[in-house]
């Protein structure tokens, strides 16, 4: 298959352009460059601008008839961010989202993949959220994700398009060759803080929110290694239209984790087992809008895709502390 991926010289476009690469098929990136590096982009089919340029887009389509569908993960990112910077978050994660399905529907190219997100979900007493679970985004960044999955539901009723709807949870590591992973100079996630700490490039790791109603009072996560999830993506377009038809109705959200909750203590434990050192912790109150956290139902997904998540979490730590090495490599910082 010929895929479009938009967001492709990013984490996990790039990563899941080579899982399509290994798979055999052939990934087209879209990518204006807003944040992913170049180098992620390797020598694959490249296009370098806006997913709301429609003049780029129908070159794009008419340069590559064959594409079979498109796997959109463009967008801004950053919670944070997006609460002091709610405009540009809304027009370029929803606005120019709209302007793209539009225009694939007007090309005759109605397949698409969406990179939705966990943090989309309401506080659950389990932990444990499946795709009816409740929801509640909790920044400008999570509403643009529900606002997306919306449009998706009102155009499918509409016109042509076809949607799967991945919901990700935390994504870490790198792929099975290093080619890529996370490229922020400092990360603010919990792991790329964590690696930092590790690595003496911080003077301790901080853990924000002790008190919270989980086994060890810290915030958990359902930590998914990078390469699993890249995988995920090939099943669900391999099944694109098996899936739609079984489930008979578009879109199809679908849970992408482990399965299995993860507390911030937990995962400093497993990352010293793995790296062999110990790392300072300091402890602290929470930051605003940090959330205790979810862990995925994956039911749907096995059935459906017949895809589970294969490593463990310490195999995911150790990719993500391998990239960590290799990142001077291919970035030029560490
Ligand atoms: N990383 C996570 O933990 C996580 C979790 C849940 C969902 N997601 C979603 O997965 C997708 C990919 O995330 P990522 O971590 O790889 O992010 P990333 O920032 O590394 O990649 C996004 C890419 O999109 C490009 N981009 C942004 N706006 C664009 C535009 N208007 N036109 C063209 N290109 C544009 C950027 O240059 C970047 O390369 C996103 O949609 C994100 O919301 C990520």
């Amino acid at each position: 298959m010929k895929v479009l991926v938009t967001g492709g010289a990013g984490y996990i476009g790039s990563t899941t352009a080579f899982a399509l690469e290994r798979a055999g098929h052939v990934p087209v990136i879209l990518d204006s460059l807003l944040s992913g590096p170049r180098q992620f982009v390797r020598d694959r089919l490249f296009y370098e601008g806006d997913i709301a340029d429609r003049q780029l887009l129908r070159r794009v389509v008419s340069e590559n008839p064959d594409i079979d569908a498109t796997m959109h993960m463009a967008a801004r990112i950053v919670v944070a961010e997006s609460v002091e910077r709610p405009y540009d978050y809304y027009r370029d994660n929803v606005a120019k989202s709209m302007e793209l399905f539009d225009e694939l529907v007007q090309l005759g190219k109605p397949r698409v993949l969406f990179s939705s997100s966990a943090s989309l979900y309401a506080f659950s007493d389990s932990f444990e959220v499946d795709e009816t679970s409740a929801l509640d985004p909790g920044s400008p960044y999570a509403r643009t994700k529900l606002m997306m999955e919306y449009v998706l539901q009102d155009m499918s009723a509409a016109t042509d398009l076809r949607a799967v709807i991945l919901r990700y949870f935390n994504p870490i590591g790198s792929d099975p060759e290093l080619q890529s992973g996370v490229y922020v100079r400092e990360p603010s996630h919990v792991l790329g803080q964590l690696v930092m700490a590790a690595r003496g490039l911080k003077e301790a790791f901080v853990i924000t929110g002790t008190h919270y109603p989980t086994r060890d009072g810290t915030g958990l996560r359902d930590y998914i290694h990078v390469w699993d999830l890249a995988l995920a993506h090939v099943a669900a377009i391999e099944q694109f239209d098996t899936v739609l038809d079984k489930v008979g109705e578009s879109p199809v959200v679908l849970n992408v984790g482990t399965g299995q909750g993860v507390t911030v203590r937990e995962l400093v434990a497993a990352f010293e087992r793995v790296s062999g050192g110990s790392v300072p912790v300091i402890e602290a109150p929470p930051r605003a809008g940090d959330a205790v956290g979810a862990y995925a139902n994956v039911d749907r997904i096995q059935r459906l895709l017949d895809w589970s998540s294969r490593s463990s979490l310490e195999e995911a730590l150790q990719s993500a502390l391998k990239w960590s090495e290799k990142r001077w490599e291919v970035l030029g910082y560490d």
